[in-house]
């Protein structure tokens, strides 16, 4: 199974690889090196196998975008790690839990307790997920030409910002941005830029955010001394500062595998240190809350959550279900605590390095250190042959669908090439993300996946790049339909 070599932690410093070996091997209750699924299955679900032939046949008719497949027609879906995760049994026992009273049922105000034990704040939003958190955060309090600063703005947090007429900047430290270069918080916000655009006189700025994990930059952790420095810099401007939190708790895991200090404490006191340095949150549930579906908005603000709340009202429900069933809610909750139990995080992070290590040994170009969900290949490193603007990322996509029933998704120009002004430009990276779900897949299909993209890899040279033949305004990547262009060669 996962055998962690500890020689993995070589990417840090050497007392921390120490550090990091003492604090694997010392809990008496995992006596071995070899990190197991902290699980055992109790449901199944079949897979359908489908033939190259077929394949090609689906992907032509989905106009070769693999978000317009259907998912049956998928072997191993790396699409997303969002709403895909195995729930457990005792989640599904507290689905039976759920009360469903329009307003004041029981379920919200476990999922309030659970909610503001871990976080801490004053006014928790149900939303049905994190893009609806956004919505009305951003509507609340967003005018045309504010700028909303971020290490880097996931796809919807982007076009929630711009859909208001402001402009979604992104200030990740230059590491960030080099696929290559090891660094332990490679998600980390640049403070010096964000010192200088909030210094910048007429400059309006409603508030302060950053994700944790950085999504887009590769699932990136941002360090607890990043959090403070930002913390320090909304103060001194009088900044609102909130999280885009949905995967807290992996940040929090590398917080303490990688901070120097933060090694003994339990990611749910460092999850919790990571909450009470902003001032409020927006959350998916479908990432680290464990849930199918779910999310919320979480503010300190008194205002700012009266005007929230009356948003939510009009587009999603009553403020004690915000658009969830009272059962989802009960999901939630638990899953919230599930999800910062250290053999859980232990397998999570591992289980995600373990297949880069087998991409890596291979000589694929991956951004690195991986993150904790996903891994990110390199496209635009791999074909060089293919130009950003023809899709790189697109090519690899479709290439390992087709050859190995695989579903991953492109983060590069098609997600964030296109300007609100409708001009077209290169993004920063070039990126396919392979995104685990959690809970759902073992050893054995990752080995599978590591197999088929070493393969699909070894004949890079012949795919092709891609067209756009037609996109919508906004989110172009979800409903795109493209076209392989003719081979060069
Ligand atoms: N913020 C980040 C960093 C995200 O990764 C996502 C979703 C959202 C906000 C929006 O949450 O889907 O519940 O509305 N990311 C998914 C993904 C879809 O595939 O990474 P949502």
């Amino acid at each position: 199974m996962y055998r962690r070599d500890l020689q993995v932690d070589r990417l840090f410093h050497p007392q921390q690889q120490d550090r990091l070996a003492i604090l694997l091997l010392r809990d008496s209750r995992m006596p071995f090196r070899t990190i197991i699924e902290p699980f055992r299955i109790k449901s199944v679900e079949a897979l359908k196998f489908t033939t190259r032939e077929e394949r090609v046949r689906a992907l032509a008719d989905a106009g070769h975008n693999v978000f317009l497949l259907h998912a049956e027609d998928v072997l191993i879906d790396l699409l997303t790690d969002s709403g895909t995760g195995a729930m457990s049994s005792a989640q599904w026992a507290a689905i039976m839990q759920g009360d469903e009273s329009y307003a004041g049922g029981r379920s919200f105000y476990r999922f309030d307790r659970v909610v503001r034990d871990l976080t801490g704040y004053k006014h928790i939003i149900p939303t049905h997920q994190g893009r609806a958190a956004e919505r009305i955060l951003f509507h609340t309090v967003l005018s045309p030409g504010d700028i909303v600063p971020n290490n880097n703005h996931f796809d919807t947090t982007r076009a929630n910002i711009e859909v208001e007429g402001a402009e979604a900047r992104d200030l990740v430290i230059p590491e960030g941005r080099q696929a290559a270069t090891i660094h332990p918080f490679k998600g980390n916000l640049d403070l010096g830029l964000l010192e200088r655009l909030l210094d910048e006189p007429g400059s309006r700025v409603p508030l302060v955010m950053a994700t944790v994990t950085n999504n887009s930059g590769g699932g990136q952790p941002v360090a607890l001394e990043n959090l403070r420095g930002i913390r320090a810099l909304c103060d001194r401007y009088r900044k609102p500062f909130i999280l885009d939190a949905c995967r807290f708790a992996e940040n929090a895991y590398f917080i303490k595998l990688r901070e120097p200090g933060q090694g003994s404490r339990t990611p749910v006191d460092i999850a919790r240190e990571m909450f009470s340095l902003a001032d409020g949150c927006t959350m998916s549930a479908k990432k680290d809350g464990l849930a199918n579906i779910g999310g919320f908005l979480a503010l300190n603000d008194d205002g700012w959550a009266d005007r929230a709340r009356n948003l939510l009202i009009l587009t999603e429900g009553f403020p004690t279900y915000g658009g969830l069933a009272g059962y989802d809610l009960e999901a939630i909750a638990r899953g919230l605590e599930e999800v910062v139990e250290e053999p859980y995080l232990q397998y999570r992070i591992r289980s995600t390095e373990y297949l880069a290590e087998k991409l890596v040994a291979a000589g694929i170009p991956i951004v690195q250190p991986p993150g904790g969900h996903a891994i990110y290949i390199d496209a635009r490193a791999l074909l060089p042959h293919i130009t950003p603007l023809e899709y790189p990322g697109i090519a690899l996509v479709n290439a390992m669908y087709i050859e190995a029933g695989i579903r991953a998704v492109e983060i590069g120009t098609v997600m964030f090439g296109c300007r609100p002004d409708g001009t077209e430009t290169p993004a920063t990276m070039d990126l396919v993300r392979l995104a685990i779900p959690r809970r759902v897949y073992t050893q054995s299909h990752i080995d599978y996946v590591a197999e088929a993209v070493i393969a699909v890899t070894a004949h890079s040279d012949d795919l092709p790049g891609h067209r756009i033949v037609s996109a919508p305004a906004m989110l172009r990547h979800f409903t795109a339909r493209f076209e392989p262009l003719p081979a060069r060669r």
